[in-house]
Order: structure tokens, then C-alpha cells, then sequence
């Protein structure tokens, strides 16, 4: 028995060429940017709620980010785990040029690997209690003062070697203060992608460990800066104030739990829109593949797709460097 469908749209999907032929989104290395956790320790370690990304030391980066880089790869974001006994309740760390993450820019600044080197900002590697800020006599996160310490950390990037700097703290006002500090210090090429629709969410758990960020065990609660997961208004606020305080790309964090805001801001702001998806969002696929339940490396490519789909122009995330030979 064969109909007359006037419409049989699996000619489309019949087989692997024309499947390929009509394929509509595509990843390739080079929308990725891939975060580096890095250590003062001297031997590489497994990060045990991140199976396959590891700490690394400054000895091991540079031949490190060769090898991603002849994969493809050429944007990094470097985040440092600090070790407890330089931490303190002001985070003063961020300030301290030979800081780890200082001293890996400024080894990797004449390596001519012809790499894009991001920084990010934010204080909460360096406090004590583990927040991205500075804190009041009522044990608030001081919003202005915050900012003051973030836009001097901007300089010590800048002065360190990183290309961009990424701040990732949710303060308001940041943006427009970090770009006129580092325009008068003479680095108006330094760009800044802004965590502009950061959200308060669980998925950044497995992080929190990887950092050794104050409190493991405890959550430590982000909600008087980070935006609630509920409010997409909010959001698409944050978003048009980075993007008026001169902003050079703009971020949705976490990636596929919102894809809505990803897609709000790649149609409506022209401005490249990076998109994070987060340590959670790795393990929870990790996790389940190492149970036998699902398969990370598609599970990976899936969600991978759907926020290219979503809009988004760069995607950080942390299958990049197991997934680019296969693209
Ligand atoms: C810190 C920062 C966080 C992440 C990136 N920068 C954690 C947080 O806000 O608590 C999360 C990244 C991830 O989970 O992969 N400012």
C-alpha cells in the first residue's frame, strides 16, 4: 500500500549524505572556550566531580594548551584553585600580581600559540567565606566596594597578559567601571565578556569543589546578586545594562536549563553571545555515563547543539577538548 503524501519530509533524513547536506547548526572547535582549572600543586589531578578535567600545574600548561590548541581550540578561561592560607575575608589575593593566575598569564604571554587568554573576574576563589564579594558589618555583599576591588583586578589582568577579562560576580555597575579603569590604564584593547545574565543556580556545585571554594558541603547562598532562575525580565535587564556599559560580548550562565534567555539575547542585542554551560550541567552527563545509563559523548554533542541553536556565538564548556577531534 503506498499514499500519495503530497508532504514525506524523511526524504530529508534518508540517509547519512543528504542528512549531512541539510544539517543546520554545526559545532566546531572554534566556538569553544575552554575553562582551565589551575594549581599550585605539582601533578595534574582528576577533579573526582568532574571525571576527565583536571587541576593543572603552571609546569604542565603551556604544552597543555598546545595540545588544544592544535585541536582547535583557541579560547581559554583560566580559573585558579588558591590555596586556603592566602585566603581572606576580603579576598586581597586578586590584588597580588604574582598571584597563580598572574604568574600562568605572564608565562604564556611569549608563547606565540596564538590563543585567546581570558581571566575570570570575581572573588570568590579568593574569600574565606567563599562569595564574589566584599562583605558589610552586616555580613552583606558590599555592592560598590566589590566593584572598586574587581576594576583594580581588571588592571592586574590586563598588566598579566590576559586578552579579556570576564566578571562573573553580578555586581551592578561593574561593566561600565572596569571599562573606563582599564581605558585609562591604557588597555582599551582588553575586552570584557560579562556574565550579564548569571543566575542563581545548583549547577555549580562540582565548580565550587574544583576550586576549593570556601564551604564544600555547604551551599553558599548567591541570591542577593545572582539572578533568580524564574525571572526572564530580570534577565533581559541585566543584559541591556552590560550591553549599554560597553560590554564587548555578553554571557547566559548556566547554558541549556536557559536557552529561552540565550535565544532573547541573540535575536534582540548585537553583540556576540556567549553561552556557559556549567560544571553541573558536565557532571549530571558524566555522572549518568558513568552509571551505564546514558552516553556522555552524545549526550554531550546534543546539548552542545541545542544552545548553538539556542544563539549563542561561543559556548564555554568542558567536554571541548574531548569533543574537538570528533568535529
Ligand atoms: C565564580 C564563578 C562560578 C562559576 C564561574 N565563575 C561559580 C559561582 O558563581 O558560584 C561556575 C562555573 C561552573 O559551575 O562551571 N564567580
Amino acid at each position: 500500500m503506498t499514499y500519495q503524501f503530497p508532504h514525506r519530509p524523511r526524504r530529508l533524513r534518508s540517509n547519512p549524505a543528504v542528512r549531512a547536506l541539510v544539517e543546520e547548526y554545526r559545532l566546531t572547535p572554534a566556538d569553544f572556550v575552554l575553562p582551565v582549572f589551575i594549581t599550585d600543586e605539582s601533578i595534574p589531578t582528576e577533579i573526582i566531580s568532574m571525571p576527565g578535567v583536571f587541576r593543572w600545574p603552571l609546569e604542565h600548561l603551556q604544552d597543555q594548551l598546545k595540545i588544544w590548541r592544535d585541536m582547535g581550540i583557541r579560547s581559554f578561561a583560566l580559573f585558579p584553585k588558591i590555596d586556603s592560607h592566602k585566603k581572606d575575608v576580603t579576598g586581597s589575593e586578586i590584588l597580588n600580581p604574582n598571584s597563580l593566575v598572574y604568574r600562568a598569564a605572564n608565562a604564556l604571554r611569549n608563547s606565540n600559540l596564538d590563543i585567546l587568554l581570558i581571566a575570570d573576574l570575581a572573588l570568590d576563589p579568593y574569600t574565606t567565606h567563599g562569595q564574589d564579594g566584599v562583605l558589610d558589618a552586616k555580613g552583606n555583599v558590599d555592592n560598590d566596594r566589590t566593584v572598586e576591588v574587581l576594576a583594580n583586578a581588571s588592571v592586574v589582568c590586563a598588566d598579566a597578559g590576559f586578552d579579556w577579562v570576564a566578571p562573573s560576580d553580578m555586581m551592578d555597575g561593574r561593566v561600565g567601571v572596569i571599562r573606563s579603569i582599564l581605558d585609562q590604564n591604557s588597555f582599551s584593547n582588553t575586552g570584557i565578556i560579562s556574565y550579564s545574565a548569571k543566575f542563581a543556580s545548583s549547577y555549580y556545585g562540582p565548580f565550587r569543589s574544583a576550586i576549593n571554594s570556601a564551604t564544600i558541603g555547604k551551599t553558599v547562598d548567591k541570591k542577593s546578586y545572582q539572578l533568580n532562575p524564574s525571572n526572564f525580565k530580570e534577565a533581559k535587564r541585566e543584559l541591556w545594562l552590560d550591553f549599554e556599559e560597553g560590554a564587548d560580548m555578553l554571557m547566559v550562565k548556566p547554558a541549556e536549563p536557559y536557552l529561552d534567555v540565550i535565544s532573547y539575547a541573540s535575536k534582540n542585542i548585537n553583540l556576540p553571545i556567549a553561552a556557559y554551560q556549567v560544571s553541573g550541567e558536565y557532571s549530571r552527563i558524566m555522572a549518568a555515563s558513568q552509571l551505564g545509563w546514558l552516553d556522555w559523548k552524545s549526550c554531550a554533542l546534543e546539548s552542545l547543539v541545542s544552545i548553538k541553536r539556542a544563539g549563542a556565538d561561543l559556548i564555554f564548556n568542558y567536554f571541548a577538548d574531548r569533543i574537538a577531534p570528533d568535529l
